[in-house]
């Protein structure tokens, strides 16, 4: 097969903030775009529709949600996953915690197909970076495997212009390297 006919490569993107204006949410976006350009498909999800209760053990010998079955296929079945999310307290939010918590419980496991980036915008000045390294070394944990860079951007007042994209060359700089790294080490067509 030459690279002409190989098929594309496919990732999903999420972010760990559901909050209305999330500037998560926009990094995330922004991320899907690049990796468009870069031949990859795309598909943008919205943790708001993979509503799972806080995991429970007692829950999961009842009922695993539809939500995480869901979820679970799509990290199988893609393979690039990018994770935007906010540091809460130095660590993961809760809503990132719950939700690799419920797929990680899910067989075949879902974690050992694509690569997997992550991300983050912060207020503050250590930009996301304690959150990162925790999300890095629990993915990594669950046989995952993840790219070097971590895109920690912070302080965020002006790191974006009003269509979405990093104002300041470092930042443009390092999401290049973010989908340089996905579309390298991942697998399928490009
Ligand atoms: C519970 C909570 C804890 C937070 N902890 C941190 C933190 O440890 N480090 C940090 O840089 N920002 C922290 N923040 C501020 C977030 O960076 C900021 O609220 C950010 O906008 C959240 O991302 P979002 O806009 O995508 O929702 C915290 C915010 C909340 C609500």
């Amino acid at each position: 097969m030459t690279t002409e006919d190989a098929p594309s490569k496919t990732a999903i993107t999420l972010c760990g903030s559901l909050r209305k204006d999330s500037i998560n949410e926009v990094l995330r976006r922004h991320m899907s775009a690049k990796l468009r350009d870069a031949g990859v498909v795309v598909t943008d999800l919205d943790l708001a529709d993979f509503a799972m209760p806080i995991f429970n053990q007692d829950l999961e010998a009842e009922h695993t949600p539809e939500a995480a079955k869901r979820l679970a296929d799509l990290f199988r079945t893609h393979d690039i996953v990018f994770i935007a999310t906010p540091e809460y307290n130095g660590g993961i939010t809760p809503l990132i915690a719950n939700v690799v918590a419920w797929i990680s419980r899910q067989k075949p496991s879902p974690f050992r197909h694509a690569i997997f980036g992550v991300g983050g915008v912060s207020d503050g000045k250590y930009a996301t970076i304690f959150a990162l390294s925790h999300l890095r070394d629990s993915l990594s944990k669950v046989g995952a495997l993840v790219v070097p860079t971590l895109l920690g951007i912070g302080p965020y007042a002006d790191v974006f212009d009003a269509d979405g994209n990093p104002t300041e060359s470092g930042i443009q700089w390092k999401v290049g390297q973010m989908v340089k790294e996905l579309t390298h080490f991942s697998r399928g067509g490009i």
